[in-house]
């Protein structure tokens, strides 16, 4: 599978190159593919915040390249670089409060300069562990990829419809996806009859991107209204609904795009199988439950305007853009360690003493 999903790989939103961090504006998909350079942390502290890239491992391996920018930046600026680094850290990690790969992949970044010997390059040390932390990423997305269709032929070996929320793909994360990972490797091990893709209101994370992801490479996909998914489950055959997680908590609970709740609990009710797929880079054991995650709230004009366009008059808007699932509601969490089934705060406990399965 590994080749296989190498070999149809057509779509990457992050590249390090000429010393820049480049990102494909995620904000203009699917009419326009454009790139802008980044070259300090703030600026890119800003694309994240802006969502320019936005996805938990994608932000995480963005803000990791910020530091890189950050040090180069500082040290060319002479006097005491250590401490003018930590204005960067704190820009990055303001930039969104919920998915805790951006928080992980920072702490990753201090602890390599920690870790610095006297006779080290900061830059190449740095550029070294933030291109380590995107390699991996895509590594566990691999990984997850095949641990995920063994879970699917293992409980419906025929052709399946799968449903989606928000996008979890290449776009999503440092290559091929997490639960859109599992989806593309199921397309090519021949499981697939037709993925739903929820348009994921108010950003449209499905309509822009991950139908756009899926078209791309004949994978049969159908776009739906978020509030359509109940209807289809109960009339087309969905088999399982399959998502990405934002973080994850010490009792299985995940945050993960705003509707995923609702999708958990009409999954249940319908008999739908469950699964979400994340890296333990989005695993938070500090956190006992979901009830701890901050969840961000967007501008309320996500909802009163289209296309720049008024849509409502007279009110405010609510906007939060991630809810928490309860583990109760979920059959099994995939990571790059393993599968949880019904996961709980043991069996979460155990996952993560585990090394990593590749
Ligand atoms: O607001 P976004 O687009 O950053 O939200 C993304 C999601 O909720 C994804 O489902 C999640 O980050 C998993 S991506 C592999």
């Amino acid at each position: 599978m590994r080749e296989q999903l190498l070999a149809a790989e057509k779509v990457k939103a992050i590249e390090w190159r000429d010393g820049a961090l480049h990102l494909l504006d995620q904000r203009v998909l699917p009419f326009e593919e454009t790139w802008h350079a980044y070259h300090s942390a703030a600026a890119v502290a800003e694309a994240i915040r802006a969502m320019v890239v936005r996805g938990a491992p994608a932000i995480g391996i963005s803000a990791a390249y910020g530091v890189v920018l950050g040090v180069r930046v500082r040290m060319a600026e002479g006097g005491d670089w250590r401490a003018a680094l930590e204005a960067d850290f704190q820009v990055l990690a303001d930039s969104r409060p919920t998915a805790v790969n951006l928080f992980w992949a920072l702490n990753r970044m201090r602890e390599r300069l920690q870790r610095l010997k006297v006779d080290e390059n900061p830059i190449m040390a740095l550029e070294a562990e933030a291109i380590g932390i995107h390699q991996s990423d895509r590594e566990a997305n691999l990984t997850m990829a095949q641990l995920g269709v063994d879970l699917i032929r293992k409980h419906q070996g025929n052709l399946q419809n799968l449903l989606t929320h928000c996008n979890t793909g290449a776009l999503a994360t440092g290559g091929f996806g997490t639960a859109l990972g599992v989806i593309r490797a199921a397309y090519l091990d021949g499981l697939v009859e037709r993925v739903y893709a929820d348009e994921t209101r108010p950003w449209l994370q499905g309509s822009r991107l991950t139908a756009w992801e899926l078209a791309n490479e004949g994978i049969p996909v159908s776009l739906n209204a978020d509030s359509a998914a109940a209807h289809l489950m109960k009339t087309r055959g969905i088999t399982w609904v399959i998502v990405g997680a934002d973080r994850i908590t010490a009792n299985g609970d995940v945050a993960n795009k705003i509707g995923t709740y609702q999708l958990a609990v009409n999954a249940m009710h319908h008999g739908v199988r469950f699964m979400v797929v994340a890296p333990s880079s989005t695993i938070d054991m500090a956190l006992e439950s979901g009830d701890d995650i901050p969840i961000e709230e967007r501008d309320g004009r996500e909802l009163l305007e289209l296309n720049g366009q008024r849509v409502a008059a007279g009110v405010e808007a609510v906007n939060p853009v991630f809810d928490v699932t309860p583990a109760d509601l979920i059959d099994f969490i995939v990571t790059e360690k393993g599968v949880v089934e019904r996961p709980d705060t043991a069996k979460m406990t155990q996952l993560m003493c585990r090394k990593r399965l590749h």
